[in-house]
């Protein structure tokens, strides 16, 4: 497209401002506009702007909400002991025969956190500082050491994260993987725009783009070949999780072999919720089809319902841990037609003003379009939901104080920590109130569950109190 057809194609949706510093670009930089522009589907766009940013949406609830079922952390009775036991068996098998593979997604801008890196490069481990990328990484390495077979592990980054990204698995020898069994996949970005609607730069020659949510990387997934390897491997099974949760089970038995023998097109952990208005989507039913309903758009008196026992109605929330069958992710992004629902987040964005000045703005300024990978649920024939003892999997890191902060992970990760050691047998020193009164690390290259440790036990020097402890088993 040259200058005039691209003038003529924005000014029929009102976005020709972003034009304004084309006089002053060199050859590079206007192709470089081009090309985004080009890349933009100006009719979604302009849909997109009537329906998020001019008349914000309002989410609709059905008047008969129902919960999604799901299945209890541990079995009920025998009968579900043995379906556990089997459908165990059934996930042991399909990893050692190879037919999982791991996903993280890693593109999110970890705003919240302000770490001046990718997120996964946090050093979060309380005693050595590991980072979130090697805690994942060492325990693949063991994960395919315990059941003698190779897993390829795929993780998502954003074009503003993947080069930090891959140089930091290049700088530390991939922790110990195979690099051909590392691969490393960009999702999709798209155009904050202001409240009245209009695209904003962030360069005389460039839009201002954030990450397009994880809902992307699904279509990331497929347009990046990794769905097309995975066919290529013979996997089956990918198993989902976020980069800022240390604690998730990569790779858990139980929850594989469920979903498999339930033949679920996708799973996902769920979590008893510890107060009705924590912020974490609500697992529903909506004509029969699993819907997670965001914390924000749960009314109160819903959250807050109980049933006849005094128990949550609404009481299980995600903790985006899933896991989905190969040929689902092959079914929903086979034609490229995939579309998610929109999540609108108003947000500081830093733009070029009329003059070409950046501004940083000290109030929201303009909206972020974000699909959820959640919005795939509905889309699933059959879902599982395994409900997770939280202390388990779940320490999310999204801040650098408070709730959901490195502190509170460290401290989750120190009380896993300690828990599978006493459940093995080993003594851990604890203060009156029953805190652990020291420090540990255990090693995810030697112990990615509790197994590990009991297998282990008589290797183990029993932590010391008041002493950071690192636990592995070359010590
Ligand atoms: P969050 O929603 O917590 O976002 O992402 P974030 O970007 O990490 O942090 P804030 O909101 O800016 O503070 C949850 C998970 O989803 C990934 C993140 O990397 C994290 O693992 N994510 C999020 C993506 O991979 N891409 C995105 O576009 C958004």
């Amino acid at each position: 497209m040259d200058y005039q057809q691209l003038y003529e194609h924005l000014s029929s949706y009102g976005q020709e401002h972003l034009l304004d510093f084309w006089p002053r670009l060199d050859e590079q930089s206007r192709q470089r506009l081009t090309q985004q522009l080009s890349s933009i589907n100006w009719e979604m766009m302009h849909e997109c702007i009537k329906n998020y940013i001019q008349e914000p949406p309002i989410t609709e609830l059905p008047p008969d909400l129902q919960p999604a079922p799901s299945f209890p952390s541990e079995p009920e009775d025998e009968e579900q002991e043995a379906f556990y036991e089997a459908a165990e068996e059934e996930g042991c098998d399909l990893i050692a025969d190879g037919k999982v593979a791991g996903f993280t997604v890693a593109g999110g801008q970890g705003t919240r956190l302000g770490h001046n890196a990718p997120k996964g490069t946090l050093p979060i481990s309380p005693v050595r500082n590991k980072s979130l990328f090697q805690l994942f990484a060492e325990g693949v390495v063991r994960t395919q050491e315990k059941y003698c077979t190779e897993i390829p592990w795929y993780i998502m980054t954003s074009p503003a994260n993947d080069e930090p990204t891959r140089l930091f698995f290049q700088e530390n020898d991939y922790f110990g993987l195979d690099p051909d069994n590392v691969m490393f996949l960009t999702q999709g970005m798209l155009p904050a725009i202001s409240l009245d609607g209009k695209l904003l730069l962030s360069a005389p020659d460039s839009l201002a783009l954030s990450p397009d949510g994880h809902g992307g990387c699904l279509k990331a997934l497929k347009e990046s070949g990794a769905l097309a390897d995975m066919g290529q491997r013979g996997i089956e099974h990918i198993s989902y999780w976020q980069v800022d949760n240390p604690l998730v089970h990569m790779f858990d038995p139980l929850f594989i072999g469920l979903h498999a023998r339930m033949e679920a097109e996708m799973s996902c952990r769920g979590l008893i919720k510890n107060d009705p208005l924590e912020k974490l989507g609500n697992f529903c039913l909506i004509d029969d089809r699993v819907t997670v309903i965001e914390y924000s758009d749960m009314p109160e008196d819903l959250a807050r319902m109980t049933d006849e026992s005094g128990e949550l109605v609404f009481r299980v929330g995600s903790p985006a841990i899933h896991l989905f069958q190969l040929s689902f992710v092959e079914k929903l992004t086979g034609d490229n037609e995939l579309t998610l629902p929109f999540h609108r987040a108003v947000k500081k964005v830093p733009y070029l003003d009329d003059r070409g000045r950046l501004i940083e703005p000290n109030e929201p300024n303009a909206v972020k379009l974000e699909t959820f990978i959640f919005d795939a649920l509905p889309l699933a024939e059959e879902v599982v939901i395994l409900e997770v003892d939280r202390q388990e999997q779940f320490a999310p890191v999204k801040q650098k104080t408070g709730t959901d902060s490195i502190e509170s992970c460290h401290r989750l990760m120190n009380e896993r920590a300690a828990r599978w050691l006493e459940e093995a047998g080993v003594p851990v020193p604890r203060k009156q109130d029953g805190s652990v009164n020291c420090t540990i690390e255990l090693s995810p290259r030697d112990f990615v569950d509790p197994e590990d440790v009991r297998d282990n036990v008589s290797k183990i020097k029993p932590p010391q109190p008041e002493e950071e402890n690192y636990i592995s088993l070359e010590n």
